[in-house]
C-alpha cells in the first residue's frame, strides 16, 4: 500500500524505477533463513543489481566443489546403473531424427508456434491496450521467442550443473548415470539453438531471476544444493514450462522437439530424487537438512512469482502501462496458471518424497496455496510416457 501511494502520480519510468529496486529488495527480504539469504545474495547482486547476464559475452562461475574420484570400481546403487542402461538405449539424434525442413511461421494463424490463447491478450484489454490482429500475431511470436530463449539459457545451466555433479556425486553408478544426463543437455541445447536460430531468428538475452537460480546454484559448492537446485527445482521448472508449451504449440516440429526434451528430463528428475533421498536421510544433520528445506522453498516462490517476462514489457509495453500492471496481467493469465499447475504437481511430491516437507514448512507451502499437491506420484514413480499423458490430460481439464 505504502509502495502504491509513492508510486502514485510519478511519470511511469520514474514508477517502474522504484517498483523494480523494491520488487528484487523484496526477494531476498522475504528469505526467512539467514543461511538461506546470505547464501543466495551473492547472485542476487550479480543478477539483479549488477545486470551481469545482459553485459559482455560471457559470466565466470567460480565453483568450489571437489571432485569425488572412487577407487573402489563397485556397483553401488542398482537403480541407477538401471537408469544410465535406459539413458543409453534411449538416446536421440537431434539432427537425425527430427525434420528440421519443416518449414515455420511464427506468425501464421494456422500452425501457430504460441497460439493466440496463449498471451495475456484479455488482461491488457482489461488496463486498456488493445492489439490489433497483426499486433497479436507478433506479440505472440515474440513471446515463443523470448519463452524457448528462457528453455535455451536454463539448458546451458542444466549442462554445466550436470557435469559438477557428475564429478561430485559419491556412487561410481550416479558417475555413470550423470554422463548421459551431461550428453542429454548438450542435445537440448542444441536443438533449442537451432529452433531458435534457424526458425524463429530472434533470441532474448537470459531473465535476470532464471541467471540468479542458475548463477547460485552453479557457484555454490556443495554439491546437494546444485543437486536439489538443477534436478528437482530447475527441472520442475522446465517441465511446467516445456508441458505448457507442448500442450499449447501447433507447430509440428516444436511438438516433437518437446515430446523429446520432456521424456529425456523425466529421467533427469529420477535420478535427483534418488540420490537426494539417499543423502538427505543418510548424510545430513537435522540443522543441514532444514537449511535445503528452506532454500527449496524460495526457489519454488522464484520460480512461481518472477518468470514475468519483463523483456517483453519493455519491449512492447513500456510507455503504455506501468511495470506493476504487466505483472499483474501476466500473474494472473490462464496459460500462466496452466505453468503453475504442471510446474506444482512434479515438485511438491518430489519434495515430499526426498525428505523437504516437514509440517513446518509444510504450513508455509499451505500460506501459499501449494499443498492441493501433496501425496501425488513422485518421479520414481512415473515415466516420460507418464509424464506426455498428464500434460495433455491438464489441457482437457483447464481448457
Ligand atoms: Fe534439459
Ligand atoms: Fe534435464
Amino acid at each position: 500500500m505504502m509502495l502504491d501511494r509513492m508510486l502514485n502520480g510519478l511519470p511511469l519510468k520514474a514508477q517502474n524505477q522504484i517498483y523494480s529496486t523494491f520488487d528484487n529488495l523484496n526477494v531476498l527480504a522475504s528469505v526467512g533463513n539467514l543461511k538461506v539469504a546470505a547464501s543466495m545474495a551473492p547472485s542476487a547482486v550479480r543478477g539483479l543489481v549488477l545486470g551481469k547476464a545482459r553485459h559482455g559475452d560471457a559470466v565466470p562461475m567460480v565453483s568450489g566443489h571437489a571432485a569425488h574420484f572412487d577407487l573402489t570400481y563397485q556397483g553401488d546403487f542398482p537403480e541407477m546403473y538401471e537408469l544410465y542402461r535406459r539413458a543409453v538405449a534411449n538416446q536421440w539424434n537431434g539432427d537425425r531424427d527430427l525434420d528440421w525442413s519443416t518449414s515455420v511461421d511464427p506468425e501464421d494463424p494456422d500452425k501457430p508456434v504460441m497460439p493466440l490463447d496463449y498471451p495475456p491478450f484479455e488482461g491488457l484489454a482489461a488496463k486498456g491496450i488493445r492489439l490489433n490482429q497483426k499486433e497479436k500475431l507478433r506479440f505472440a511470436a515474440d513471446m515463443a521467442s523470448w519463452t524457448l530463449s528462457q528453455f535455451m539459457h536454463g539448458e546451458q545451466g542444466a549442462l554445466y550443473a550436470a557435469a559438477q555433479v557428475t564429478e561430485s556425486v559419491q556412487w561410481l553408478d550416479g558417475k555413470l548415470y550423470g554422463a548421459t544426463q551431461v550428453m542429454d543437455e548438450g542435445r537440448h541445447l542444441e536443438v533449442f539453438l537451432r529452433y531458435l536460430d534457424t526458425k524463429l531468428q530472434k533470441v532474448y538475452a537470459v531473465n535476470d531471476n532464471l541467471f540468479v537460480i542458475l548463477d547460485d546454484l552453479l557457484t555454490d559448492s556443495r554439491w546437494d544444493v546444485k543437486f536439489l537446485g538443477m534436478q528437482i527445482m530447475v527441472e520442475g521448472l522446465a517441465l511446467g514450462a516445456f508441458g505448457t508449451m507442448y500442450n499449447f504449440t501447433r507447430e509440428p516440429l516444436l511438438k516433437q522437439l518437446l515430446r523429446y526434451v520432456i521424456q529425456d528430463e523425466a529421467r533427469h528428475v529420477h535420478y535427483g530424487v534418488l540420490a537426494l533421498k539417499a543423502h538427505i536421510s543418510q548424510e545430513l544433520s537435522e540443522a543441514e537438512r532444514r537449511e535445503r528445506e528452506d532454500w527449496a522453498y524460495e526457489v519454488a516462490l522464484l520460480m512461481r512469482n518472477r518468470f514475468l517476462s519483463h523483456e517483453l514489457y519493455y519491449e512492447w509495453f513500456e510507455h503504455k502501462l506501468s511495470l506493476k500492471d504487466w505483472d499483474e496481467v501476466v500473474m494472473n493469465a490462464p496459460s500462466m496458471a496452466a505453468f503453475r499447475h504442471l510446474m506444482f504437481l512434479r515438485l511438491i511430491p518430489n519434495l515430499e518424497y526426498i525428505g523437504l516437507m516437514s509440517d513446518r514448512i509444510k504450513a508455509h507451502y499451505d500460506k501459499s496455496g501449494l499443498t492441493s499437491f501433496l501425496g501425488g506420484k513422485n518421479a520414481t514413480q512415473l515415466s516420460g510416457e507418464d509424464l506426455i499423458r498428464d500434460i495433455a490430460a491438464y489441457k482437457v481439464e483447464a481448457r
